[in-house]
């Protein structure tokens, strides 16, 4: 039997350069298993040096975004495997995609699922979302980057209160913390997740591709090298054409 594809890629119809990619395991909840990481890997790989590529969004298919990493598969995996970081790495390639990326959230997004949404840049849900970390009540912590970005995007306080109680909160609670940029209604939110990757589309490509790469590297640079990295990339916008071409679009429209 042929098993589905774990990752689907298309383009969107009328939005360019966004590309949408939906984790494509529906009947166990999008659970991340060593199969769709590597589906993951394949997927990035052509589109971090695709010039064409202005944004992303993750979604999963189905009724979920994603319900963690697969138990069947953690359970088996022993120290060994965890040193490998499996989940750590494909979600550390997301942070750093080289374009904004954007997780569409309904359903669940518990485990590896709340932390693949943090790994993106924005995060767009459903009412119906439901966000946590249950991962100490299985008896591991969520090592793929949810006790550290999770703090950064909400704050020590509330990334303990979901680390240490492993509580799932709904879409407005994760709003609230600023875990969500948006919450849609059910029938929307896919929908509004586009509106978000149109505006970001609609920009020059470069200056968008520059602004992601300072505000990621900023977290660990010291004050002085995160003003010389905004002069080199700024640098490199006032010698773009797409700076001369914007600007000058903008100067003569004025005049006319
Ligand atoms: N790993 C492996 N399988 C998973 C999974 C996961 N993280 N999450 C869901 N599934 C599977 C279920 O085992 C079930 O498989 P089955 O149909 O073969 O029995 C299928 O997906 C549907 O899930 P089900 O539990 O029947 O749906 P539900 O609507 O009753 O509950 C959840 C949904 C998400 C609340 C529940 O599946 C759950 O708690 N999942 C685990 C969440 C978790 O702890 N994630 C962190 C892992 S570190």
């Amino acid at each position: 039997m042929n098993e589905q594809p774990r990752v689907l890629i298309d383009t969107d119809e009328e939005i360019d350069g966004l590309v949408i990619l939906t984790l494509n395991r529906p009947d166990k909840k999008n659970a991340l298993d060593q199969q769709m990481v590597d589906a993951l890997h394949q997927a990035l790989e052509p589109l971090e040096t695709d010039p064409t590529v202005r944004c992303l969004i993750f979604r999963g298919a189905g009724d979920s975004f994603v319900a963690g990493a697969d138990i069947a598969q953690l359970r088996e995996r022993r120290a060994a495997d965890a040193l490998e970081g499996v989940n750590q790495q494909i979600f550390r390639r997301i942070a750093e995609f080289p374009t904004p990326t954007i997780a569409a959230v309904q359903g669940w997004a518990l485990g590896g699922g709340c932390e693949l949404a943090i790994a993106c840049d924005l995060r767009v849900c459903s009412e119906n979302a439901r966000f946590g970390q249950p991962e100490v009540g299985l008896g591991i912590i969520p090592a793929a980057g949810g006790t550290h970005r999770l703090a950064r995007l909400i704050g020590l306080g509330h990334a303990r209160e979901l680390i240490f109680t492993g509580q799932i909160i709904d879409a407005e609670q994760a709003q609230r913390w600023g875990l969500v940029n948006r919450v849609a209604p059910q029938d929307q939110w896919f929908e509004e997740a586009r509106k978000l990757g149109r505006k970001i589309c609609k920009n020059a490509a470069g200056a968008v591709r520059l602004a992601k790469s300072a505000v990621n590297q900023a977290a660990d640079l010291d004050e002085a090298e995160r003003d010389q990295l905004e002069c080199r990339y700024q640098a490199i916008c006032f010698d773009s054409t797409e700076k001369m071409e914007r600007m000058t679009a903008f100067l003569e429209k004025k005049k006319k």
